[in-house]
């Protein structure tokens, strides 16, 4: 898709962002994550944590942003970068690298490019914040996967976790910023 711009988020576009969020995890995780999950992180729930965030934008001293990419005035998708949250398995490196902590778009656009964009700014944010390789989370067998190995990242662990009492491995990707 041509003409595609990717920037730091506004506030008021939380509720686009959280619509995106919730479209593309009902396409995603409908019969992955039990449906309690979806009752709990409510598309009210996501305008509010995304409002949240984007507000942070504005804050220079703050090591995390959300990006938008955006079409004219369309939103097509987002992206979440910040310090890495070192979760359960143990590798002592990984505070030293930064986490794409989200990357999600418009379910109707998928495979056009745009997630390559992304990658591509959320990439160049946390390369410009000194860190020297990017890690990322995704449920095991998510396509995305296929996503990101194309972006030159590669598995380095795993770990499962419960959610509502189904058991979900979830894969550690991780890719060098040079
Ligand atoms: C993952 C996601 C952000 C990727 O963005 P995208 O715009 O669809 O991906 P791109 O078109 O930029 O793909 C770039 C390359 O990645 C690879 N790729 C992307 N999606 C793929 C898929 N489903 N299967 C295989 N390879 C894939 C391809 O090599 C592709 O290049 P090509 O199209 O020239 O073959 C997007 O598909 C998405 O929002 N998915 C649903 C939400 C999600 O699961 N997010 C991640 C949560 S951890």
């Amino acid at each position: 898709m041509d003409g595609v711009i990717v920037r730091p988020a506004t506030v008021d576009e939380a509720p686009a962002i959280a619509r995106i969020h919730w479209d593309s995890w009902v396409a995603t995780y409908t019969g992955v994550f039990p449906q309690q999950a979806f009752v709990e992180f409510s598309l009210d729930k996501r305008e509010r944590m995304w409002a949240r965030e984007a507000a942070l934008n504005a804050d220079a001293t703050r090591r995390s942003q959300v990006l938008v990419a955006l079409h004219g005035e369309r939103l097509l998708g987002f992206a979440s970068v910040g310090p890495y949250r070192v979760q359960s398995f143990d590798d002592p490196a990984s505070t030293a690298d930064g986490e794409l902590r989200a990357i999600y778009l418009d379910p109707a656009l998928q495979r056009r490019g745009i997630g390559r964009l992304l990658w591509a700014a959320a990439a160049e944010r946390l390369r410009a914040l000194g860190f020297a390789a990017l890690r990322l989370w995704v449920i095991a067998g998510n396509p995305a996967e296929s996503f990101y190995r194309a972006m030159g990242a590669q598995p380095v662990g795993s770990s499962t976790f419960d959610s509502h009492g189904v058991s979900l491995r979830e894969d550690c990707y991780r890719a060098a910023l040079n």
